[in-house]
Protein backbone atom coordinates (compact mmCIF):
# COMPACT_ATOMS: atom_id res chain seq x y z
CA UNK A 1 0.00 0.00 0.00
CA UNK A 2 1.24 3.36 -0.99
CA UNK A 3 1.27 6.56 1.46
CA UNK A 4 0.15 9.98 0.95
CA UNK A 5 4.16 10.75 0.63
CA UNK A 6 5.49 8.02 -1.33
CA UNK A 7 6.17 8.81 -4.71
CA UNK A 8 2.55 8.51 -7.05
CA UNK A 9 2.58 5.45 -9.29
CA UNK A 10 2.44 6.74 -12.28
CA UNK A 11 6.25 7.89 -12.68
CA UNK A 12 5.90 11.19 -11.93
CA UNK A 13 8.36 11.37 -9.28
CA UNK A 14 5.48 13.48 -7.62
CA UNK A 15 4.52 12.29 -3.77
CA UNK A 16 1.11 10.63 -4.44
CA UNK A 17 -0.82 13.47 -2.56
CA UNK A 18 0.27 16.20 -4.98
CA UNK A 19 -0.73 13.29 -7.84
CA UNK A 20 -3.12 10.76 -8.27
CA UNK A 21 -4.27 10.58 -5.11
CA UNK A 22 -8.15 10.28 -5.22
CA UNK A 23 -9.49 12.78 -2.87
CA UNK A 24 -8.25 15.10 -5.35
CA UNK A 25 -10.60 13.20 -7.98
CA UNK A 26 -8.36 13.97 -10.59
CA UNK A 27 -10.57 13.48 -13.96
CA UNK A 28 -8.33 14.48 -16.89
CA UNK A 29 -9.08 17.65 -17.66
CA UNK A 30 -8.64 18.83 -14.23
CA UNK A 31 -5.16 17.12 -14.10
CA UNK A 32 -3.92 18.20 -17.33
CA UNK A 33 -5.07 22.08 -16.45
CA UNK A 34 -3.34 21.69 -12.74
CA UNK A 35 -0.47 20.17 -14.27
CA UNK A 36 0.34 21.65 -17.80
CA UNK A 37 -2.72 24.58 -17.86
CA UNK A 38 -3.92 23.23 -20.74
CA UNK A 39 -7.58 23.04 -21.43
CA UNK A 40 -9.15 20.16 -22.60
CA UNK A 41 -12.14 21.14 -24.87
CA UNK A 42 -15.90 19.98 -24.14
CA UNK A 43 -18.42 19.84 -26.47
CA UNK A 44 -19.50 23.25 -26.41
CA UNK A 45 -16.43 24.51 -26.73
CA UNK A 46 -15.21 22.49 -29.48
CA UNK A 47 -18.57 22.97 -32.01
CA UNK A 48 -17.51 27.03 -31.18
CA UNK A 49 -13.90 26.57 -32.19
CA UNK A 50 -14.95 24.24 -35.41
CA UNK A 51 -16.90 27.11 -36.10
CA UNK A 52 -14.07 30.19 -35.94
CA UNK A 53 -11.64 27.70 -37.73
CA UNK A 54 -13.92 27.33 -40.88
CA UNK A 55 -14.05 30.86 -41.12
CA UNK A 56 -10.10 31.58 -40.79
CA UNK A 57 -9.51 28.39 -43.35
CA UNK A 58 -12.29 30.54 -45.39
CA UNK A 59 -10.85 33.73 -45.03
CA UNK A 60 -7.38 32.35 -46.10
CA UNK A 61 -8.43 30.75 -48.92
CA UNK A 62 -10.06 33.81 -50.13
CA UNK A 63 -6.98 36.01 -49.14
CA UNK A 64 -4.61 33.89 -50.91
CA UNK A 65 -6.37 33.85 -53.96
CA UNK A 66 -5.73 37.53 -54.58
CA UNK A 67 -2.05 37.26 -53.54
CA UNK A 68 -0.88 38.05 -57.39
CA UNK A 69 1.75 40.09 -58.60
CA UNK A 70 0.92 43.84 -58.36
CA UNK A 71 -0.70 43.40 -55.57
CA UNK A 72 0.12 44.92 -51.97
CA UNK A 73 0.47 42.83 -48.82
CA UNK A 74 -1.61 46.34 -47.07
CA UNK A 75 -4.67 45.25 -49.48
CA UNK A 76 -4.60 41.91 -48.88
CA UNK A 77 -4.70 42.72 -45.46
CA UNK A 78 -7.90 45.15 -45.97
CA UNK A 79 -9.57 42.52 -47.64
CA UNK A 80 -9.24 39.98 -44.86
CA UNK A 81 -9.88 42.52 -42.55
CA UNK A 82 -13.30 43.41 -44.32
CA UNK A 83 -14.04 39.40 -44.79
CA UNK A 84 -13.84 39.15 -40.54
CA UNK A 85 -16.14 41.80 -40.16
CA UNK A 86 -18.31 40.44 -42.57
CA UNK A 87 -18.68 37.42 -41.23
CA UNK A 88 -19.24 38.92 -37.55
CA UNK A 89 -15.53 38.37 -36.44
CA UNK A 90 -12.51 40.35 -35.66
CA UNK A 91 -9.33 39.36 -36.34
CA UNK A 92 -7.55 38.53 -33.54
CA UNK A 93 -3.79 39.95 -34.40
CA UNK A 94 -4.96 43.43 -34.60
CA UNK A 95 -3.49 45.32 -31.31
CA UNK A 96 -2.45 42.38 -30.24
CA UNK A 97 0.32 41.91 -27.57
CA UNK A 98 3.09 44.19 -26.80
CA UNK A 99 3.67 46.59 -28.74
CA UNK A 100 0.40 45.70 -30.21
CA UNK A 101 0.66 44.26 -33.59
CA UNK A 102 -0.88 46.80 -36.25
CA UNK A 103 -2.63 44.80 -38.80
CA UNK A 104 -5.14 42.00 -38.65
CA UNK A 105 -2.93 39.37 -40.73
CA UNK A 106 0.57 38.61 -41.35
CA UNK A 107 2.19 38.50 -44.56
CA UNK A 108 5.77 36.82 -44.49
CA UNK A 109 7.52 37.06 -47.74
CA UNK A 110 10.90 35.45 -48.94
CA UNK A 111 13.16 35.86 -46.37
CA UNK A 112 10.44 36.96 -43.57
CA UNK A 113 10.14 33.69 -41.55
CA UNK A 114 7.00 34.94 -39.53
CA UNK A 115 5.47 38.41 -38.25
CA UNK A 116 5.49 40.65 -41.36
CA UNK A 117 3.26 43.20 -40.84
CA UNK A 118 1.28 44.07 -44.20
CA UNK A 119 2.27 47.89 -45.95
CA UNK A 120 2.91 48.73 -49.45
CA UNK A 121 5.30 46.10 -50.55
CA UNK A 122 3.68 45.05 -53.99
CA UNK A 123 4.06 41.53 -54.78
CA UNK A 124 6.09 40.11 -57.74
CA UNK A 125 6.16 36.93 -59.89
CA UNK A 126 8.29 34.26 -58.46
CA UNK A 127 7.75 35.57 -54.52
CA UNK A 128 6.23 33.05 -51.89
CA UNK A 129 4.23 34.61 -48.90
CA UNK A 130 2.73 32.81 -46.25
CA UNK A 131 -0.50 34.57 -45.02
CA UNK A 132 -1.64 33.34 -41.10
CA UNK A 133 -4.98 33.92 -40.23
CA UNK A 134 -6.44 34.22 -37.10
CA UNK A 135 -9.88 35.14 -36.39
CA UNK A 136 -12.32 35.03 -33.32
CA UNK A 137 -15.72 34.27 -33.76
CA UNK A 138 -18.10 34.40 -30.68
CA UNK A 139 -14.91 34.00 -28.51
CA UNK A 140 -13.75 31.43 -30.24
CA UNK A 141 -10.44 31.35 -32.13
CA UNK A 142 -8.33 29.35 -35.28
CA UNK A 143 -5.54 29.93 -36.56
CA UNK A 144 -4.39 28.83 -39.82
CA UNK A 145 -1.75 29.91 -42.45
CA UNK A 146 -0.37 28.44 -45.82
CA UNK A 147 2.14 29.55 -48.86
CA UNK A 148 1.31 31.09 -51.84
CA UNK A 149 3.90 30.99 -54.72
CA UNK A 150 3.10 33.82 -56.74
CA UNK A 151 2.70 33.38 -60.29
CA UNK A 152 3.07 30.03 -59.85
CA UNK A 153 6.85 29.80 -60.53
CA UNK A 154 9.94 30.35 -58.26
CA UNK A 155 13.53 29.19 -58.01
CA UNK A 156 14.30 26.05 -56.62
CA UNK A 157 15.52 26.96 -53.30
CA UNK A 158 11.88 29.07 -52.11
CA UNK A 159 10.11 26.02 -53.87
CA UNK A 160 12.31 23.74 -51.28
CA UNK A 161 10.86 25.68 -48.43
CA UNK A 162 7.35 25.94 -49.69
CA UNK A 163 6.55 22.14 -50.07
CA UNK A 164 9.00 20.59 -47.24
CA UNK A 165 7.24 23.14 -44.84
CA UNK A 166 3.55 21.40 -46.09
CA UNK A 167 5.40 18.19 -45.71
CA UNK A 168 6.20 18.88 -42.51
CA UNK A 169 3.14 19.89 -41.20
CA UNK A 170 1.13 17.08 -42.74
CA UNK A 171 3.74 14.22 -41.82
CA UNK A 172 3.63 15.55 -37.99
CA UNK A 173 -0.57 16.09 -38.14
CA UNK A 174 -0.35 12.18 -39.19
CA UNK A 175 0.63 10.96 -36.10
CA UNK A 176 -1.43 13.25 -33.92
CA UNK A 177 -4.01 10.44 -31.39
CA UNK A 178 -4.48 10.10 -28.01
CA UNK A 179 -1.50 8.58 -26.36
CA UNK A 180 1.25 10.10 -29.17
CA UNK A 181 3.26 12.59 -26.90
CA UNK A 182 3.97 16.32 -27.74
CA UNK A 183 7.60 15.82 -28.56
CA UNK A 184 6.29 12.87 -31.75
CA UNK A 185 5.20 16.23 -33.47
CA UNK A 186 8.87 18.06 -33.28
CA UNK A 187 10.99 14.63 -33.88
CA UNK A 188 8.83 14.08 -37.19
CA UNK A 189 9.11 17.63 -38.71
CA UNK A 190 13.41 17.88 -37.80
CA UNK A 191 13.60 14.27 -39.07
CA UNK A 192 11.98 14.69 -42.87
CA UNK A 193 13.22 18.93 -42.64
CA UNK A 194 16.76 17.65 -42.41
CA UNK A 195 16.61 15.33 -44.81
CA UNK A 196 15.54 17.55 -47.50
CA UNK A 197 18.32 20.04 -45.99
CA UNK A 198 16.23 22.81 -44.41
CA UNK A 199 16.38 23.62 -41.30
CA UNK A 200 13.72 24.40 -38.40
CA UNK A 201 13.35 27.15 -36.80
CA UNK A 202 13.37 27.03 -32.77
CA UNK A 203 12.08 30.07 -31.67
CA UNK A 204 8.81 30.02 -32.80
CA UNK A 205 6.32 27.37 -31.83
CA UNK A 206 3.07 26.39 -32.40
CA UNK A 207 0.51 26.77 -29.04
CA UNK A 208 -2.91 25.23 -27.57
CA UNK A 209 -5.90 27.66 -29.19
CA UNK A 210 -9.50 27.66 -28.96
CA UNK A 211 -10.50 29.92 -26.02
CA UNK A 212 -7.09 32.26 -26.11
CA UNK A 213 -5.35 32.51 -29.20
CA UNK A 214 -1.83 31.50 -27.67
CA UNK A 215 -2.86 28.55 -24.41
CA UNK A 216 -0.30 26.09 -23.36
CA UNK A 217 1.06 24.02 -24.13
CA UNK A 218 3.70 25.23 -26.77
CA UNK A 219 4.43 23.01 -29.41
CA UNK A 220 7.79 22.73 -30.84
CA UNK A 221 8.61 21.89 -33.94
CA UNK A 222 12.07 21.08 -33.65
CA UNK A 223 13.40 17.86 -31.58
CA UNK A 224 12.44 18.26 -27.86
CA UNK A 225 11.40 16.44 -24.50
CA UNK A 226 7.93 17.27 -24.29
CA UNK A 227 6.65 13.56 -23.04
CA UNK A 228 3.27 15.26 -22.36
CA UNK A 229 0.70 12.52 -24.03
CA UNK A 230 -2.14 13.60 -26.61
CA UNK A 231 -5.70 13.45 -25.04
CA UNK A 232 -9.11 13.60 -26.77
CA UNK A 233 -10.19 17.39 -26.74
CA UNK A 234 -6.96 19.44 -26.74
CA UNK A 235 -6.78 21.70 -29.54
CA UNK A 236 -3.53 23.17 -31.09
CA UNK A 237 -1.62 24.47 -33.89
CA UNK A 238 0.94 23.04 -35.70
CA UNK A 239 3.28 25.71 -37.90
CA UNK A 240 6.59 24.27 -39.02
CA UNK A 241 8.91 27.26 -39.71
CA UNK A 242 11.58 25.71 -42.50
CA UNK A 243 14.50 27.60 -43.59
CA UNK A 244 16.70 26.87 -46.47
CA UNK A 245 19.76 28.01 -44.99
CA UNK A 246 20.32 28.37 -41.18
CA UNK A 247 18.06 28.31 -38.24
CA UNK A 248 18.11 31.25 -36.76
CA UNK A 249 15.78 34.66 -37.21
CA UNK A 250 16.53 37.94 -36.28
CA UNK A 251 13.47 40.21 -34.83
CA UNK A 252 13.46 43.51 -36.65
CA UNK A 253 14.71 46.27 -34.11
CA UNK A 254 12.12 48.83 -35.08
CA UNK A 255 9.04 47.34 -35.89
CA UNK A 256 9.77 44.62 -32.98
CA UNK A 257 7.43 41.91 -35.21
CA UNK A 258 8.87 40.92 -38.33
CA UNK A 259 11.60 38.47 -38.47
CA UNK A 260 13.94 37.19 -40.77
CA UNK A 261 17.03 34.41 -41.57
CA UNK A 262 19.87 35.69 -40.56
CA UNK A 263 21.77 34.43 -43.81
CA UNK A 264 18.41 36.20 -45.86
CA UNK A 265 17.82 32.60 -47.40
CA UNK A 266 14.18 31.54 -47.78
CA UNK A 267 11.74 30.68 -45.22
CA UNK A 268 8.71 28.55 -45.32
CA UNK A 269 5.71 28.10 -43.15
CA UNK A 270 2.05 26.00 -43.10
CA UNK A 271 -0.10 26.02 -39.80
CA UNK A 272 -3.35 23.83 -39.30
CA UNK A 273 -5.44 23.90 -36.12
CA UNK A 274 -5.71 20.39 -35.20
CA UNK A 275 -8.15 18.92 -32.35
CA UNK A 276 -7.22 15.72 -30.95
CA UNK A 277 -10.26 12.92 -31.52
CA UNK A 278 -11.15 9.52 -29.57
CA UNK A 279 -9.20 7.57 -32.42
CA UNK A 280 -7.09 10.04 -34.02
CA UNK A 281 -7.30 14.13 -35.13
CA UNK A 282 -9.60 16.47 -37.37
CA UNK A 283 -8.04 19.43 -38.99
CA UNK A 284 -10.07 22.47 -37.99
CA UNK A 285 -9.12 24.48 -40.59
CA UNK A 286 -9.18 22.98 -43.74
N1 LIG B 1 -1.08 33.80 -36.18
C1 LIG B 1 0.21 33.74 -35.54
C2 LIG B 1 0.32 32.37 -34.94
O1 LIG B 1 0.24 31.46 -35.68
C3 LIG B 1 0.40 34.76 -34.50
C4 LIG B 1 0.55 36.09 -35.02
S1 LIG B 1 0.77 37.13 -33.71
C5 LIG B 1 0.54 38.60 -34.46
O2 LIG B 1 0.41 32.13 -33.77
F1 LIG B 1 0.31 39.45 -33.52
F2 LIG B 1 1.58 38.85 -35.16
F3 LIG B 1 -0.46 38.53 -35.24
CO1 LIG C 1 -0.53 29.95 -34.50
CO1 LIG D 1 -1.16 31.72 -37.23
Amino acid sequence: MIGRNDFCWCGSGDKWKKCHYPEENTSVVDEYHKRYGIIIKDAEQIEGIRASCRLAAEILDKTCSRAVAGVTTLELNDYAHKLHLDAGAIPAPLNYSSPPYPKSICTSINEVICHGIPDGTVLNDGDIVNIDVTCILEGYYGDCSRMVVVGGKTTEERQRVVDVSYECLMRSIDIIKPGALISDIGAVIEEYATSQGCSVVYQFVGHGVGVGFHEAPEIQHCSNDNDIPLVSGMTFTIEPMINAGKAEGIVDTEDHWTVKTCDGMASGQWEHTILVTDDGYEILTL
